[in-house]
C-alpha cells in the first residue's frame, strides 16, 4: 500500500491572500485539487493537512475518499499530525506540498518506482542554475559550494514508511522531511525533478504555474476545408472580400470558401459542430449570408462554448485570383469578423492538376488554435 500526506495548512502569508494557499485557484481547480488530481491514480490512501478551521470546508471540495486531519503550527508538525492518520499496512508514504499543485503523475510514479527498487528516501530535485554562498549572520561569505553537486529539491518525496516514522519521531522544524531521515543515517536519493514541481510562494509564481497548465491542458486544434465550383454570372467573394472581374462560385451563401474553412476549424477546435450543422439548408436565415457573418456568428458560438482564439490560417487553392495584392486588405477583413485575432492567408495553385488546377473552382483549407 502507498500512502500521501498532502501539506496543505499553511497560511500562505508570503502570497498574501485572504483565504489558504492551498484553495487558490489555479485554472479550473485550487491548487490543492490539483495535488490531489496528480498523485490519486498512484496511492491507495491521501491524507490531507488543513489549517485549523477550515477541515470541513476542505473535506467537502475533496471528498469521502480522502481524510482530512488538522495540521499544526509548522510544516514537520503538520506532517506528523498526517503520518498518524497512515494505515499500519502501509509501505511506502509520499510527503506533499500543496503548493507544488502542478508536480505530475509522471514524476511521481519516477518516485514510486525508486522506492520499489529498494530505496528508502526518494525526492525530485532540479541542478541549481544560480550560484549560492553559505554566509554568516553578518552577511560575509563563509562557503561557495560547488553549482554543479547542488540540487534544488522537491515534492513528492517518497519513503519507506518505517524509516519515515522513524525520522519524525524526534523531529525538529525542517522544510523537508529528507532532512530528518538523513539525520538517521540513511541514504537518500536525488532523482530528476521537473520545472512545472514550482513552489507556488508569491502570487508571480501562479502566473508561472498558469502557463503549464494552458500548455498542458486548454489547447486545442481544427482543420476545415471547403470548395466551391465556379458559376457564371455570379460575383466573386472570397476571404471577406468582393474581386469585381473575377468568375464567382455557385451555393446557398456566397460561396466564400476562405471564411467557411474558417469557421469549419474553428468548429472543429471546439467540438461544436460544422457547418452544416450551423447554418446548413434547415436554417434558411443563413441562406445568401455573406462569409463575414458566418465568421460572426461562428465567434459567438465558440465563445459561448468557452473558448478564445489564439489565430488561424486559412490556404485559399485556385488558379485565380491572384492573392498577394489585396493579402493585407482580406486579413484585415477576416480579422475584423473575428473580432480583431490574428489570421494568415496563403493561397497556392496545384500544378493544373485536379478541379482548382482545371480551373472549376476554388477551394481552401484552414486551421484554427484555440484555448479554454
Ligand atoms: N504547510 C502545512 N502546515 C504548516 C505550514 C505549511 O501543512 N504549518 C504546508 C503548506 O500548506 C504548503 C507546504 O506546507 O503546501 C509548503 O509550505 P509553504 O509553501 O511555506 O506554504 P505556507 O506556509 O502556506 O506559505 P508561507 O510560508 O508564505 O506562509
Ligand atoms: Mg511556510
Amino acid at each position: 500500500m502507498i500512502a500521501a500526506i498532502i501539506a496543505a495548512a499553511g497560511s500562505g502569508e508570503r502570497f498574501g491572500a485572504p483565504i489558504p494557499k492551498a484553495l487558490i485557484h489555479l485554472g479550473d481547480k485550487t491548487l490543492l485539487q490539483h495535488a490531489i488530481a496528480n498523485l490519486a491514480p498512484l496511492v491507495d490512501q491521501i491524507i490531507v493537512t488543513a489549517p485549523a478551521g477550515f477541515e470541513k470546508q476542505i473535506a467537502e471540495l475533496v471528498g469521502d475518499e480522502i481524510t482530512v486531519v488538522t495540521g499544526g503550527s509548522t510544516r514537520s508538525e503538520s506532517v506528523s499530525l498526517g503520518l498518524a492518520a497512515v494505515v499500519a499496512e502501509t509501505e511506502f508514504v509520499l510527503v506533499h506540498d500543496a503548493a507544488r499543485a502542478l508536480a505530475s503523475t509522471e514524476m511521481t510514479s519516477r518516485v514510486i518506482s525508486s522506492l520499489k527498487a529498494g530505496e528508502v528516501a526518494v525526492i525530485p530535485g532540479l541542478p541549481e542554475v544560480n550560484t549560492l554562498k553559505v554566509v554568516d549572520a553578518d552577511g560575509y561569505v563563509l562557503e561557495s559550494p560547488e553549482r554543479s553537486s547542488l540540487r534544488q529539491v522537491q515534492t513528492p518525496q517518497g519513503f519507506a514508511y518505517s524509516v519515515l516514522k522513524a525520522a519524525h519521531a524526534n523531529s525538529r522544524d525542517v522544510t523537508d522531511d529528507a532532512v530528518l531521515v538523513a539525520n538517521l543515517g540513511h541514504n537518500v536519493l536525488v532523482i530528476a525533478g521537473e520545472d512545472c514541481a514550482l513552489k507556488i510562494t508569491n502570487p508571480s509564481d501562479l502566473a508561472i504555474a498558469a502557463t503549464f497548465l494552458g500548455n498542458a491542458s486548454s489547447f486545442r486544434t481544427g482543420v476545415g476545408v471547403d470548395a466551391h465550383a465556379f458559376g457564371e454570372g455570379r460575383e466573386l467573394w472570397l476571404a471577406g472580400l468582393l474581386w469585381p472581374g473575377e468568375v464567382g462560385v455557385d451555393g446557398h451563401s456566397d460561396g466564400d470558401v476562405a471564411a467557411h474553412a474558417i469557421c469549419d476549424a474553428l468548429f472543429a477546435a471546439t467540438s461544436t459542430g460544422d457547418l452544416g450543422s450551423n447554418f446548413g439548408t434547415s436554417r434558411p436565415e443563413y441562406a445568401g449570408a455573406t462569409g463575414t457573418q458566418l465568421l460572426q456568428e461562428t465567434l459567438k458560438i465558440v465563445t459561448d462554448a468557452g473558448y478564445l482564439i489564439s489565430n488561424v490560417t486559412v490556404q485559399i487553392i485556385g488558379n485565380r485570383p491572384r492573392i498577394g495584392a489585396r493579402r493585407a486588405e482580406a486579413i484585415a477583413a477576416l480579422s475584423h469578423a473575428l473580432g480583431g485575432v490574428s489570421v494568415s492567408i496563403l493561397a497556392t495553385t496545384t500544378d493544373g492538376m485536379g478541379l482548382t488546377g482545371e480551373g472549376k473552382g476554388i477551394a481552401a483549407i484552414a486551421s484554427a488554435l484555440v484555448f479554454k
